[in-house]
């Protein structure tokens, strides 16, 4: 019975607190990232070339996800949901339905946990400024 308790404390804790990021694996993260997101955001999270500029076919290239790049700019919710659901998933549940995505959904391919242990190791690599820009974002609730 106790270890139940201790387990509801924890995910509500975890859950008020909106720290998703916090206290994750982060060499099980970096193992994710490498498996399932470093064909496309690079094996240095640098992103793919001119990452800026629409290709031919109307898609955005990956975007970095080191400091150079904006993932730092979103909150806990957009950069889970952007992994999970994909980009056009994403911006759909947003109400912005006409929009192109090349990030695929992750959902059902890793769990949600994995989700958040890949985010929390992408974090890790900003500097601190970037970090703490980051987690500004995010709600207080
Ligand atoms: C097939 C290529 C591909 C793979 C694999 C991929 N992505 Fe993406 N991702 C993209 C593209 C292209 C975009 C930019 C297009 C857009 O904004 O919709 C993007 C955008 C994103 C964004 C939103 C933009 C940003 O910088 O915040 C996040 C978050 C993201 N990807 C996370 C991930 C994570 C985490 C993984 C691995 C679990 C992953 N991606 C794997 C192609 C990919």
């Amino acid at each position: 019975m106790k270890w139940l308790i201790l387990i509801l404390l924890c995910s509500t804790s975890i859950a008020s607190a909106n720290h998703e990021l916090e206290d994750r694996n982060l060499s099980a993260g970096q193992i994710l990232y490498t498996n399932n997101c470093a064909s496309c955001h690079g094996a240095k999270l640098e992103g793919q070339p001119n990452w800026q500029s629409l290709n031919s076919d109307g898609i955005l290239p990956a975007p970095p996800h080191d400091a150079t790049g904006h993932t730092w700019h979103h909150d806990n919710e957009l950069l889970f949901e952007y992994t999970k659901l994909g980009g056009k998933g994403a911006l759909a549940a947003r109400g912005i339905t006409d929009f192109n995505s090349g990030m695929p959904a992750f959902g059902g391919v890793i769990s949600d946990e994995d989700i958040w242990d890949t985010l929390a190791f992408i974090k890790s690599t900003w500097p601190e400024r970037e970090q703490d820009a980051q987690a500004s974002r995010n709600p207080p609730h």
